[in-house]
């Protein structure tokens, strides 16, 4: 199984910018232990960041066809952009939107995720160990569709 992990802009500033808010982790040590946990689980994790919204806009593009599932955190483009909540509408896979902290109980603007509705769930409030909640799910997921595609197939060769 094959995750894509996409992080939106500023989120190269992890363990820097307002570590009140989003931890003293950097991006880095964060990938690093995902990818730990999901190496323990068979899963092979594609990691991208970038501050560019375009550039989002493609990578997701690119998940057609190469990965199983897309687990994003678009930080501010979450409030914004119709463009990357249309992309992951478009590539159709499983998607989890993750934030690290509390959007709901921060700024107003904040409380509203325009991508939201292109994913199966949400996780916001828990840290940087969002990001393993978030793995959990989408194995979960996919393994979920690939049983129920399996079972499928099988009533059709009856
Ligand atoms: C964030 C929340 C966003 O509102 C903010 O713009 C971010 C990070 C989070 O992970 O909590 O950059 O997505």
């Amino acid at each position: 199984m094959k995750i894509a992990v996409i992080q939106g802009p500023n989120l190269n500033m992890l363990g820097v910018r307002e570590q009140h808010i989003y931890g003293a982790m950097t991006l880095e040590q964060v990938h690093n232990n995902l990818d730990a946990a999901a190496k323990q689980n068979g899963v092979e994790l594609e990691f991208f960041q970038s501050n560019l919204e375009g550039e989002i806009v493609d990578r997701i593009q690119e998940c057609l066809g190469t990965v199983d599932a897309i687990m994003i955190n678009p930080a501010a483009y979450s409030h914004t952009s119709i463009a990357i909540k249309d992309a992951l509408s478009a590539v159709n896979m499983p998607v989890v939107e993750v934030h690290i902290s509390n959007i709901y109980r921060r700024e107003e603007f904040r409380q509203k995720s325009i991508t939201a509705s292109s994913s199966a769930g949400i996780i916001s409030g828990f840290g940087t160990f969002g990001y393993h909640l978030g793995l959990i799910s989408l194995i979960q997921i996919v393994n979920e569709v690939k049983a129920i595609n399996e079972a499928r197939a099988k009533e059709e060769n009856k």
